[in-house]
């Protein structure tokens, strides 16, 4: 495997530009087996899970091309109706495609994700949403068997203990477009991607009104047409971007980035002492003045992102005093905390909570992230750290970050990749 060697950088300058986001386009992907007809996606950004997804349509027997940032999908009269385990065990998302298929062919076997390294990852919201919808869902060695001859408008709370579910209420949104009748989905999950998937669903022909509040009303219609769609840029690389350029000091603009989907990051790190200014299409950082510490609380949208969690906190390891960070949504997702320690930052865990004391300095040293935003957080704090940081694991990072190494080089980052094999 590839690792990167990290120098302390900075203050660097310049541009970089947000890709589309990741969490939408994957569900995205499987709304576009709801139609026969062929849809064509933009601003698809080339990460490993969309590569998975990709790999999913093709064995369900769609014609699926990406070319360039442009993803073109042919379901036609596609037959398959199964994910398998071995797809699904590389990629949690691959979930979404249940909706879809029980919508269009009347049953799906999906295999059960199972738990990962961010802690146990239920699947009950899912299967409440489409049992509701009338299918019936049983668990046979390890998947999900699922069946629905049609699919019936019902109300549905999609409401669990640590808040609504992003994908679940995809889920059900897109089986319930397709069904006979009126959906209510009741604490439906608010975040910008479940907003962009609805909104590719009515450019394909649903009826859905109340997205992006807890509240989503669905009216089942006969049939869908092939989508024409942009993805967003995504929030959680552009929250990363400015979290690096906070972390490296200096000006950066971030190109895409949308403060109204960014407002509890913009506003935690202007209370850590960093200003950022919003632009018309871009947001423009400033850099340089002591980080200060800040407490945050991971929270559903419009709550600060749990996928930005590691990434604040190696921001808020050089921060002068001490943060609280608590984790709502994945109390489990701390595994960068040991990682972080091991470059001298000074972080205690109780439960799921972590305290963060902040110390001056980082010192590099070999690291491993365990999954895609450990990944990210550890990078970054190379990025503030004395002599070298060696980063292994970073086929995570590229799950879900199209070239954020690349994007940090251009900035003035000083960071090498030594491929598998050489030193
Ligand atoms: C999506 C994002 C992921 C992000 C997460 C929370 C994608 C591809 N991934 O994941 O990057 O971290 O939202 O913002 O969009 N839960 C249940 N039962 C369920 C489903 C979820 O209890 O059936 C729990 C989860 O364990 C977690 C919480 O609900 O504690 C939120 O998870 P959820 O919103 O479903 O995450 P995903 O949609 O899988």
């Amino acid at each position: 495997m590839d690792k990167l060697l990290v120098q302390r950088s900075g203050p660097v300058q310049g541009a970089c530009t947000v890709n589309g986001a990741k969490n939408a386009v994957l569900p995205i992907m499987a709304a576009c087996l709801l139609s026969p007809e062929p849809s064509v996606i933009e601003r698809v950004p080339r990460v490993t899970d969309v590569l998975t997804m990709l790999e999913i349509l093709r064995r369900l027997g769609v014609g699926a091309t990406l070319v360039g940032d442009r993803l073109t999908i042919e379901p036609g009269r596609f037959a398959g109706t199964l994910a398998s385990y071995e797809l699904v065990s590389r990629m949690r998302a691959s979930i979404c495609v249940l909706g879809p298929l029980l919508a269009r062919q009347g049953k799906a076997q999906v295999a059960m994700p199972g738990g990962c390294v961010i802690g146990s990852r239920p699947v009950d919201l899912h299967v409440k949403g489409l049992q509701a919808l009338g299918a019936k869902i049983a668990i046979e060695h390890g998947y999900l068997v699922a069946s629905a001859p049609r699919l019936q408008g019902a109300k549905i709370s999609l409401g669990g203990t640590h808040g609504s579910s992003v994908l679940a209420t995809g889920n059900v949104m897109m089986a319930a477009s397709l069904a006979d009748g009126v959906t209510i989905i009741e604490q439906a999950a608010c975040e910008p991607e479940v907003v962009d998937l609805a909104h590719c669903l009515i450019q394909m022909g649903a009826r859905i009104e109340g997205h992006g509040s807890p509240v989503v009303r669905v009216e089942g219609v006969r049939g869908l047409r092939g989508a024409r769609y942009r993805i967003i840029p995504d929030r959680i690389e552009a929250g990363t971007l400015l979290i690096a350029a906070a972390l490296m000091g200096g000006e950066v603009m971030v190109e895409g980035a949308r403060a109204d989907h960014l407002g509890a990051v913009i506003d935690k790190l202007a209370e850590a002492n960093v200003s950022i200014e919003k632009l018309n299409g871009a947001l423009r950082i400033k850099a340089g003045e002591p980080i200060q510490a800040v407490d945050v609380t991971t929270l559903p949208y419009p709550g600060f992102p749990t996928d930005l969690q590691a990434p604040m906190m190696a921001l808020l390891a050089v921060a002068r005093g001490t943060s609280v960070l608590t984790e709502k949504v994945y109390p489990d997702r701390f595994m960068h905390v040991a990682e972080l320690n091991r470059m001298g930052a000074s972080i205690v865990r109780q439960g799921a909570t972590a305290i963060v004391k902040g110390v001056g300095r980082l010192s590099g040293a070999p690291v491993v992230g365990s999954d895609l935003r450990a990944a990210a957080a550890l990078l970054l704090a190379g990025l503030a750290a004395e002599h070298q940081t060696e980063l292994q694991g970073i086929e995570h990072l590229q799950r879900g970050y199209q070239n954020l190494e690349e994007q940090l080089v251009r900035l003035g980052a000083r960071i090498r990749r030594v491929r598998a094999g050489r030193s």
